[in-house]
């Protein structure tokens, strides 16, 4: 072995893959997360077409890539590439981290806790003993159900416009439900009790063609939190409405810096502040037109 090693590009390099992904703000996220916590990464963006997701993947790897986000459309494809799944990840379908090493491609979904720990970590909500109201039974919905079955609400209820996809999900996590002691039901519109829950949470793609998820007004209530996973510079059509109903209302961009922060820990084992971040995007996003 040579006395004089050549210097160890300490720099790990991470990104964050999808198509299209000019817009992402998860570099502005992790550089920040980089920042407090002195972690040497270079956090990039990477456009890969639509049809070449895991060649990009490997092209990374072989360059010395250690990890990546995965965004739409490549969080399926992500899922089948990695050797190796989270439960959370594999009950969510889909992959949103993914973590390279020795031992392969470690895949991981770090959405729903995203979304649990904005719910009440920042929000202030307990989920354990909620009546909770899901609406969607989408890719979305679905990374959801495990991470908020995990902090034991009372009652789940999925809500679809498709009932059969909500009777699928209700079937698929039926002993996680047990487990975590919640009634877990589901269906079409008719599944929603008319009075009010604890929180509801939207994960239909409906805000982002501005359509409101249809749902019984009557689940909405003073006490109830209307949560999209949606965000803007303005409120979203359903947290428009849910705020005409009393309820208060919230976006999804906590949930997304809350995810990050979680990949940022799947990858360094290091928990960033998502606090002063989420304060920085909020800022940023309110003083777009
Ligand atoms: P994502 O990955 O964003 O969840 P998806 O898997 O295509 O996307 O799921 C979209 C979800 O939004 C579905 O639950 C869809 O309902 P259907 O299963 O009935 O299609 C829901 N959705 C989309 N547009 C909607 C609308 N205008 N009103 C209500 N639900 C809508």
């Amino acid at each position: 072995m040579s006395a004089t090693n050549p210097p160890r590009d300490t720099i790990d390099r991470y990104a964050v893959i999808g198509n299209p992904i000019a817009h992402s703000k998860s570099p502005a996220i992790h550089a920040q997360f980089a920042q407090q916590t002195g972690e040497r990464i270079a956090y990039d963006r990477l456009l890969a077409p639509v049809d070449g997701f895991a060649a990009a993947v490997r092209e990374f790897i072989a360059s010395g890539g250690r990890g990546m986000n995965v965004t739409v459309p490549f969080k399926l494809e992500a899922h089948a590439l990695a050797d190796r799944l989270s439960p959370r990840a594999a009950a969510a379908g889909a992959v949103n981290t993914l973590r390279f090493g020795a031992d392969g491609i470690f895949g991981d979904n770090t959405d729903g806790f995203g979304l649990v720990r904005d719910i009440e970590s920042n929000l202030g909500v307990a989920l354990a003993g909620a009546r909770v109201l899901l609406l969607g039974a989408g890719g979305a919905a679905r990374g959801a159900v495990l991470p908020l079955l995990e902090r034991g609400p009372r009652e789940l209820t999925i809500m679809n416009r498709t009932a059969a996809k909500a009777e699928a999900l209700v079937a698929q996590f039926a002993d996680a439900a047990r487990a975590a002691g919640s009634a877990l039901t589901g269906g079409g519109p008719q599944a929603v009790e008319p009075r009010a829950y604890d929180v509801i949470v939207n994960a239909t793609a409906g805000s982002l063609d501005a359509a409101l998820p249809e749902c019984d007004d009557r689940a909405y209530g003073a006490g109830t939190l209307a949560y999209d996973m949606m965000y803007g510079a303005q409120p979203t059509v359903f947290m428009r409405h849910a705020g005409s109903l009393g309820a208060r209302t919230a976006d999804g961009l906590g949930m997304l810096v809350e995810q990050a922060a979680e990949s940022f820990h799947v990858w360094r084992g290091v928990r960033p502040d998502s606090a002063p971040v989420l304060a920085t995007l909020r800022a940023q996003l309110g003083g777009q037109s």
